[in-house]
């Protein structure tokens, strides 16, 4: 089985660092042809610098990265620095990129990508809000028909929200993106909070980051030993949820997954559920399906993946 070509679309994040790492540490089960930072945990100046600190991190300098959209499409742009830090990647020092940023703006880079390559190839994988995502279907709709498929991190049921009552971060920052990607007709893949609250970083798994004693174990502990204060705070959790690595792993091991195809749908009108992800998994309406909700993990069997991909770098 050839390697499955993807574009990874980020707002670093040291979740988002993580699903990047992973992701280029697994050359034989990914290909990234590119990585598009959007707005999202931080402004998009930050989020593309972090996206370069994260590939030279990883000694793939060579990554192209593209900065895309700097603002929702319809609502002002909400962050989260109370949850990743004023630079989006609190936890280690990294240095200032010196590898270049590509001058195409990456919506452009998605476009003609998705045009290039034969149609059904190319997987799109959404760590952020779904700005660009969204803005490469109102601007070239013919693209929808060319994707293999979108596996992104985002929304939530059973776990409802992490950013209001009823949201999750990256669906809510853009509400109208993820409509448009949700009704795409593009098979999705989503894995919201009922999944990524279950790959719990504890101190045993971070001690095993650490414990690589390499440049990228120690500053994957630093980033998880960081952004674990919200979560704690928060819901009492046992260490930092890998939200956005659970796509990455999904692409290589999607036995480690498990959820129902079902009809999801987003809500734009009402000011009290913004953002919320309204999942049929009782499938109680008639609404077609048509995401991959998923619900549950092997959690070991993720980390020990991730930690043996990360001993690679
Ligand atoms: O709600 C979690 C999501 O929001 C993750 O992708 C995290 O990086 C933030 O973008
Ligand atoms: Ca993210």
């Amino acid at each position: 089985m050839p390697p499955r070509k993807i574009i990874i679309d980020t707002d670093p994040g040291q979740d988002d660092a993580i699903a990047i790492l992973l992701a280029l540490a697994s050359p034989e089960d990914l290909t990234v042809l590119g990585i598009t930072a959007v707005a999202g945990n931080v402004p998009l100046p930050l989020t593309q610098e972090n996206a370069r600190k994260v590939c030279e991190l990883a000694g793939f300098p060579e990554t192209r990265v593209f900065a895309g959209c700097d603002a929702p499409l319809k609502r002002p742009l909400h962050t989260a620095e109370h949850v990743h830090g004023q630079t989006g990647l609190d936890g280690p020092t990294l240095p200032a990129p010196t590898m270049p940023l590509q001058d195409q703006h990456a919506v452009d880079f998605i476009i003609d990508t998705l045009r290039a390559e034969p149609p059904g190839t190319v997987t799109l994988c959404p760590l952020g809000p779904l700005t660009n995502i969204a803005t490469v279907l109102q601007r070239a709709p013919d693209i929808a028909g060319r994707v293999q498929e979108i596996v992104l991190m985002g929304g939530a049921y059973f776990e409802v929200g992490n950013i209001t009552p009823t949201a999750e971060f990256n669906i809510y920052v853009d509400p109208e993106a993820a409509d448009i990607v949700f009704k795409s007709g593009i098979p999705v893949v989503a894995m919201p909070l009922d999944v990524t609250h279950k790959a719990l970083v504890t101190k045993a798994r971070n001690d095993a980051f650490r414990a690589l004693d390499t440049p990228v174990g120690i500053a994957v502990a630093q980033m998880t030993d960081f952004f674990e204060r919200f979560d704690k705070e928060k819901y009492g959790s046992a260490g930092a949820p890998l939200h956005d690595p659970c796509v990455t792993a999904y692409l290589i091991r999607p036995d480690l997954f498990s959820g129902r195809h079902i009809n999801v749908e987003i809500e734009t009108g009402s000011e009290l559920t913004l953002g919320m992800t309204v999942a049929d998994w009782w499938r109680v309406t008639d609404r077609p399906a048509n995401a991959t909700f998923i619900g549950d993990l092997n959690a070991q069997g993720f980390f020990d993946l991730l930690t043996e991909r990360l001993a690679r770098l």
